[in-house]
């Protein structure tokens, strides 16, 4: 039984159909990958997984059972984590006290465990940022602060972790360090669910990719399967030269990808 099942979701805002009839699974301590161009629906799947969402139609199932309509907190108690493709940190507070804030409130939660990781600076270790544990988070670069929502996040000890572009504004060292601790925690038992645009990250650490374009799946495979694929290519590839694709897909922002 897969861990996360995203059963026909279908998500309308208005006249727009952000996610059309989208299916797929996750399995259990492995790194999944969710990619596809800028518009295809990634961060809409993510609201609808975490709760911010409600799907026009559909059901998300978590360890077999139906959480559609569960309250976030609840996801988050369900071990649910996420961090966001526009950063979310508490700009005034320091690197080290956005990590705390976390772990105080996961663990004055009645009824959870405490943190398997609860303690400041071995999250900020962990993640590689505790040189910058007394800045203030508004003051630390992008990337920098990509990472200090993982090292949050992680303070709730996530059973399922979705990471919104995780890697943009990283170097390409810090890229591949990062790809060494998510095949960390998934080692540790942990389940990635990840949406980013770096296919060399893509490819190198997912274990299953499935591909969304205008908000429905088109293709799932293993990195080696959809790199060949090519309705996967024309997806990405064909856009850059097709002007009149500008109504689904921000022009300004569209990434063509090296697949
Ligand atoms: N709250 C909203 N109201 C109206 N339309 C929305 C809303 N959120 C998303 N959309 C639209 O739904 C579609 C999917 O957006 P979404 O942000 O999920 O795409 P994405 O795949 O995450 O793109 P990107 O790679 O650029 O982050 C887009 O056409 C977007 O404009
Ligand atoms: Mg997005």
């Amino acid at each position: 039984m897969p861990l996360l099942h995203v059963d026909d979701v279908v998500v309308q805002f208005g006249g727009v159909t952000a996610v059309n009839h989208a299916s797929f699974e996750v399995e259990a301590g492995s790194i999944t990958g969710l990619i596809g161009p800028n518009g295809a629906g990634k961060t809409t799947c993510f609201n609808v997984i975490t709760g911010l969402q409600t799907p026009t139609a559909g059901h998300i199932v978590l360890d077999g059972k139906d959480i559609t309509r569960m309250p976030v907190h609840r996801r988050s108690k369900r071990g649910i984590g996420r961090t966001f493709q526009r950063l979310e940190a508490f700009g005034s507070l320091t690197v080290s006290d956005n990590v705390r804030v976390a772990l105080d409130i996961h663990d004055g939660i009645p009824g959870l465990f405490r943190s398997a990781v609860n303690d400041v600076d071995a999250l900020l270790e962990l993640v590689g940022i505790s040189d910058y544990a007394n800045e203030r988070a508004d003051s630390i670069p992008t990337g920098t602060a990509r990472l200090l929502e993982l090292a949050r996040s992680l303070a709730t000890d996530p059973q399922l972790l979705l990471l919104d572009e995780p890697s943009s504004g990283l170097d390409e060292s810090e890229t591949g360090a990062f790809g060494a601790l998510l095949k960390q925690l998934a080692a540790e038992g942990r389940t990635v669910l990840m949406v980013e645009h770096d296919m060399d990250l893509v490819m190198g650490v997912c274990d299953t990719i499935h591909v969304l374009d205008f908000g429905s799946i088109i293709a799932q495979g293993t990195p080696a399967e959809i790199r060949i694929n090519p309705v996967v290519q024309k997806a990405y590839l064909g856009y850059a030269d097709e002007a009149d694709h500008d109504a689904g897909h921000d022009a300004g922002d569209t990434k063509v990808l090296a697949l």
